[in-house]
């Protein structure tokens, strides 16, 4: 049986692309308080401000391109049994061509409906407007996890990571749960990897900290797995 390596990713794999994290810039996202965005209240009180904010964001990702860590990460394919768990809600890790990927903060380029979060669209281009509606007739809005909401995808996360020989963390300032909590479920023995040049403090048995960027340290990493493991 093929070795098992998941991999949980946040903002930081994404930074090499140009896309902002969210708490290296004095807790502001490209100028916005997170809370004033990114909760079921800000859609409450203005719906078009998060709409606008989420289609710049969406433009921005359009715009970028997978870096050489997003790349490594799919060739890890060749050899081990993968499955990337990001928190990001880009689409870089798809567009590098990773083929297990568990997005537990959702995906900007995917609408969802307001009244039943099951109903969820693609979105052609960067725009989602107000008006937008889903086939129930109420108003879509970006298929993402806010502040607040359930991470529907966190149980079968929580089900993989307790399956991994080896579980990479890259990029994550690991302050946000139940994302954070996915490294406790990885079994006491497997190794854990984190790739990030200011990492959190984690307390777990055979961790290895790599304190560096993901763009350079990852393709490194990767080769050094491909080439150890048979
Ligand atoms: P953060 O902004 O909290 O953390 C980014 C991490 O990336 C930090 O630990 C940085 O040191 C690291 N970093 C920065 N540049 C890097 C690089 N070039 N290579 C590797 N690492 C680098 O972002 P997340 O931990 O992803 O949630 O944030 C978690 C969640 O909080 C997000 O998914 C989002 C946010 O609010 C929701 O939207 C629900």
């Amino acid at each position: 049986m093929k070795t098992k390596i998941v991999v949980l990713t946040g903002a930081g794999v994404s930074a090499e692309s140009g896309l902002k994290t969210f708490r290296d810039s004095d807790g502001l996202w490209e100028g916005y308080n997170v809370y004033d965005v990114a909760t079921p209240e800000a859609w409450e009180r203005n719906p078009s401000m998060v709409q606008d904010f989420y289609n710049m964001r969406r433009k921005d990702v359009l715009g970028a391109e997978p870096n050489p860590a997003h790349y490594a990460l799919r060739l890890l394919e060749d050899k081990f049994d993968v499955t990337v768990i990001t928190q990001n809600i880009d689409n870089l890790h798809e567009r590098a061509g990773s083929s297990n990927i568990i997005h537990l903060h959702g995906i900007i380029t995917k609408s969802q409906s307001d009244i039943n979060p099951k109903l969820v669209y693609d979105i052609a281009g960067w725009e989602l407007n107000m008006g937008e509606t889903c086939e129930l007739g109420s108003q879509l809005r970006p298929h993402v996890v806010w502040f607040g909401e359930s991470v529907p995808m966190i149980e079968k996360a929580a089900a993989i990571a307790s399956k991994s020989d080896i579980f990479i963390v890259i990029g994550t300032s690991l302050a946000v749960y139940p994302a954070a909590g996915l490294i406790n479920f990885v079994p006491y023995s497997s190794q854990k990897i984190i790739v990030d040049p200011n990492s959190p403090a984690v307390n777990a048995n055979n961790l290895r900290v790599i304190n560096g960027r993901a763009g350079k340290a990852v393709p490194q990493l990767v080769n050094d797995l491909l080439r150890d493991f048979e």
